[in-house]
């Protein structure tokens, strides 16, 4: 159905999210849509996020930035769902405007979004610090600040990227939120952080942050009534979502399909496509329960294929992710959760080589047998998967861009997972390279 406020010409509009515990490879994918896109937008999450691109052999990893930056003449939107370290994004920017691609002019940041300050990361690692020693254990975020900084926003005292734009009040507001943190910081044993040197380097952004401030929610409905096409860049993944993830271990945004709408600033009903990134296998950095976790230390093992060929190392803290089969049963949750419309499997070549390859299909918990994830991390880590077998491929799927050339098992492979989704696959990636994609059917087509 057409909003009532848009006639004529429209454009259609994509939103990319992980359907697992991040890591996907949905900075690939969404790098490749954007040769259909004017625009592509950040919803939700922040530096935190590390989206690796390969172009020509190049790689260049992006945090805080929309991946649409490496094509020339998209715009690039962060909405009011992010959370933004200015200093954090001037260094983004730097790095890439060193390559010799403009980005002040094309980046729209909304006024709205919270800021990250030095204390967010602070607290968020003073608090890691001191969790490794209870017996909880602790979460292993990334220290970037975001757990802290969404707090600050729902506690309605955040400090907001419009306040670089008011000095005074910028000032007030940092005063109090600073003795707060300081409070929090002293009880953990933390040093406390001091005023000035918060302020002055806040204020030290301002000069290029303050003329990318936007209304960034009118100028995408505006964008789409005119006819762009808008990618919606989804962080983090499924499982890591706030409410629908395996809660305490997760972030602290929605990262589901859903937010793209409340975290950009436009209707749900503009929304028109969801792709699912789908990794061939699971990986998960940080702690938190995983049922199809392998070990990977053992050379000749599968999680130490995994982990080895598939370069299963973090973008942004460079920490080992754990490595293990693909799981099926959490995969349907989150097709449901994010209303895939098609989804992309990437690493496939990941899985060439290994004579067979389990799926987890459903899980044994007391006795009872379940076919999706549960929703208590507790049941989670209780919970026995139960696999099914399937036979591996020798031949070599890396780099390859058509459907008919894959060896026989691992379209195999493929179908099933469709099968047990029950949502079609729309796309392949076979290698980090930009053109190592098999197309079947294209989202801004569908
Ligand atoms: P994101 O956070 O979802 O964007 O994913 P990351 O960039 O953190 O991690 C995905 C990693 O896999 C990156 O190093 C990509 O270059 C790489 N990658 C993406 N797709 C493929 C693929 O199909 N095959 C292989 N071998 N690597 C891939
Ligand atoms: P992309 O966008 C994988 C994980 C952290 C930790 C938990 C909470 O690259 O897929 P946080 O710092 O957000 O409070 O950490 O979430 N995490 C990610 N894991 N990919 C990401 O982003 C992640 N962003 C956060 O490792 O377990
Ligand atoms: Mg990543």
């Amino acid at each position: 159905m057409q909003h009532p406020l848009i006639r004529g010409t429209v454009g259609r509009n994509v939103v990319v999210v992980g359907t697992q515990w991040g890591d996907e490879g949905k900075g690939k994918i969404v790098d490749w849509l954007t040769d259909h896109a004017q625009g592509v937008v950040r919803f939700q999450g922040g530096h935190n996020a590390g989206h690796t691109l390969v172009i020509g052999g190049r790689k260049t990893a992006l945090q805080l930035i929309p991946s649409g930056v490496m094509r020339d003449g998209v715009a690039c939107y962060i909405g009011n769902g992010v959370v933004v370290d200015p200093t954090h994004l001037l260094t983004e920017i730097a790095r890439i405007e060193a390559l010799g691609i403009d980005v002040r002019s094309r980046l729209h940041i909304s006024e709205a979004c919270p800021m990250i300050l030095p204390m967010h990361a602070a607290v968020d690692r003073a608090r890691e610090a001191r969790r490794e020693s209870s017996s909880g254990g602790k979460i292993g975020t990334t220290g970037k600040g975001i757990g802290p900084a969404y707090e600050d926003k729902v506690a309605r005292r955040a400090i907001r990227l419009q306040d670089l734009k008011h000095p005074d009040r910028l000032k007030a507001k940092l005063t109090e939120l600073l003795e707060r943190h300081n409070a929090e910081l002293s009880l953990l044993g933390a040093q406390p952080l001091a005023l000035p040197e918060l302020y002055d380097g806040a204020m030290a952004t301002a000069d290029i942050v303050v003329p990318m401030l936007a209304d960034v929610g009118w100028r995408l409905f505006n964008a789409h009534r005119t006819g762009d096409n808008l990618l919606f860049e989804g962080a983090q993944g499924t499982l890591l979502d706030i409410d629908h993830g395996t809660y305490p271990f997760v972030t602290s945004s929605n990262c589901v399909a859903g937010n793209a709408a409340a975290g950009a600033g436009i209707g749900p009903g503009l929304l028109h496509y969801v792709l699912g990134i789908t990794k061939a296998y699971t990986t998960r950095v940080g702690s938190g329960p995983f049922p199809t976790e392998l070990t990977m230390d053992e050379p000749g093992s599968v999680g130490h294929h995994l982990s080895t060929v598939g370069q299963e190392r973090g973008t942004v803290t460079g920490r080992a992710r754990r490595c293990g089969w693909l799981d099926a049963a959490a995969l349907r949750r989150a097709m449901v959760i994010n209303g895939v419309s098609g989804q992309c499997i990437t690493k496939l070549d990941v899985l060439d080589g290994l004579p067979e390859i389990r799926i987890a299909v459903g899980y044994r918990l007391d006795g009872r047998m379940l076919d999706v994830l549960p929703m208590d991390a507790d049941d989670i880590a209780r919970s026995e998967p139960v696999f099914e077998t399937l036979p591996g491929w020798t031949d070599t799927t890396a780099g390859l861009t058509n459907w008919e050339q894959l060896p026989a098992n691992a379209r195999r492979y493929l179908e099933r997972m469709e099968d047990l989704t029950q949502v079609p696959i729309d796309m392949v990636s076979t290698g980090p390279d930009r053109v190592h994609t098999i197309l079947l059917r294209h989202p801004y087509r569908a």
